[in-house]
């Protein structure tokens, strides 16, 4: 029988190691640091640090030299999926899918696979789920099942051993919190046992050339056992995002080494597993019957596509001393910021309300071109006065009050003619210079300018 490696533990924050588990680094002082290790030699993650070093004669080259064949892809079946892939999976990459607990990442890999798996040897690993609840949701999800294989399975060792005589073009893990490596003792789900067991499925991939899809929980301590730590070591990141309250599912790419980041795929979640969305600007658009006060439509951008998602906001006397100031789907410093500009360069003060700010939809808006809406929005609420119908806006705005361009303009405004908009409000650098066809563009410097606008 080989000797098994011997096993350290490895203080997180200064480094030193130990022979045995202690509560306190003898070191550094630092309490609950020392994590299980294998010794570099023995470890997947201590050699695939550049993936070159898995050829036995690295070499040096010169980047012109090498040659750029673009990564070819295959198309999943689900274009939104493939549209946060970045036009389709990509062979041999490597794919971690986070999310909360029950929010649709195995339906939608097990959907996925089943239309793969009519292309290519596609091997479903499921820890979690018994074969038999994985053949009965695909039964219910009304997928053909024929080509896709199966195995339950939580040695990392012996799913290689598979994978290795099956061969398979597409392996999805789901989830890998619940595999472990036979080289630690550490229980499946800790840090060391997700960051060793991933470590030698990419290694395996890379190798092989095998596309591997890694589902990650996120769990309560997220940024610890969860995917976090697992970023760094794949090519591209999907999040599963949005209220799980809501039908609507949001997969965001966090990270993608092969397309944008940032691109939103949108799902509806329905009793036949997850649909696609392809016009996702409907579903965040409450579309009032009556217009109301405290609604803004905004035209932001995820990734490559623009959006119209509504932002809503209700201005409201305070009981407290404090004012709330609640910002959902945005910034919150963002929105404290927006409204010391509009006391200062707008003459709009609200020290004694309450200002609640909502993305409609569970979106979440990370661009500063959200800033004329929300404070559109909020002046809308303030002073009890809808907006004018048919209006979008967008628009960074700065500390000196002025409104500044933001990327895409055009893209945005095209967008918004789309979905039947008559009105907008925009920066002066980001009016058209041809005209767009019943769509009435007003560019703005201040702020000033666009609240006398409305
Ligand atoms: P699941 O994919 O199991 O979540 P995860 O793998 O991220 O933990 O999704 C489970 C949820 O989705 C569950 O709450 C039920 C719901 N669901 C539907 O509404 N319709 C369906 O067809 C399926 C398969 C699941
Ligand atoms: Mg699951």
């Amino acid at each position: 029988m080989a000797k098994s490696p011997k096993i350290q533990y490895v203080c997180s924050e200064c480094g030193a190691s130990y022979p045995k588990w202690a509560g306190q680094c003898a070191d550094c002082g630092a309490w609950n640091s020392l994590q299980e290790q294998l010794p570099k030699a023995a470890s997947a993650g201590g050699r695939f640090a550049g993936y070159a070093g898995d050829s036995p004669e690295a070499q040096i080259r010169r980047l012109s030299e090498v040659s750029a064949a673009s990564a070819p892809r295959t198309r999943t079946g689900l274009s939104e999926l493939d549209r946060v892939l970045g036009g389709g999976m990509v062979l041999g990459s490597v794919t971690l899918i986070g999310g909360d607990p029950g929010i649709g990442k195995s339906t939608l890999l097990i959907q996925a696979m089943a239309l793969l798996a009519s292309q290519m040897p596609a091997l479903y690993v499921s820890g979690e789920e018994s074969a038999e609840q994985i053949s009965l949701r695909a039964r219910r999800l009304g997928l053909q099942g024929e080509h896709l294989q199966l195995l339950t399975e939580t040695c990392v060792e012996r799913i290689i051993a598979l994978a290795q005589r099956h061969q398979p073009k597409v392996l999805v893990l789901d989830s890998i919190q619940t595999f472990y490596t036979e080289a630690l003792q550490s229980a499946p789900g800790s840090v060391a046992q997700v960051r060793e067991s991933a470590a030698r499925l990419v290694r395996f991939a890379k190798q092989t050339g095998t596309s591997l899809f890694l589902v990650g929980h996120v769990t309560k301590e997220g940024a610890l056992a969860g995917p976090r730590v697992l970023e760094h070591m794949v090519d591209t990141v999907l999040y599963f995002e949005g209220e799980s309250g809501s039908q609507f599912r949001l997969v965001r790419a966090i990270k993608n080494r092969f397309g944008a980041v940032n691109e939103l795929g949108v799902f509806a979640m329905t009793d036949k597993g997850l649909r696609e969305v392809s016009n996702p600007s409907a579903i965040f658009l409450s579309r009032h019957e009556q217009l109301v006060a405290g609604s803004a439509v905004l035209v932001t951008r995820e990734g490559t596509r623009p959006l119209l998602v509504e932002v809503q906001a209700l201005v409201d006397q305070s009981p407290l001393g404090n004012p709330r100031r609640v910002a959902l789907g945005l910034e919150q410093n963002r929105l404290s910021m927006l409204l010391a500009v509009m006391h200062r360069h707008g003459g709009v003060g609200m020290f004694d309300q309450d200002v609640f700010i909502n993305v409609v939809g569970g979106v979440r808006v990370t661009e500063p071109a959200a800033d004329l809406s929300v404070l559109l929005a909020i002046l809308s609420s303030f002073r009890d006065r809808p907006l004018p119908k048919e209006l979008v806006t967008f628009g960074e705005i700065g500390l000196a009050g002025e409104v500044r361009p933001v990327p895409n303009g055009q893209d945005r405004l095209r967008e918004a003619a789309k979905h039947g908009f008559q009105r907008a409000i925009v920066p002066q650098a980001n009016a058209p210079k041809k005209p767009i066809a019943g769509l009435e563009v007003i560019a703005v410097r201040r702020i000033g300018e666009a609240i006398e606008a409305v």
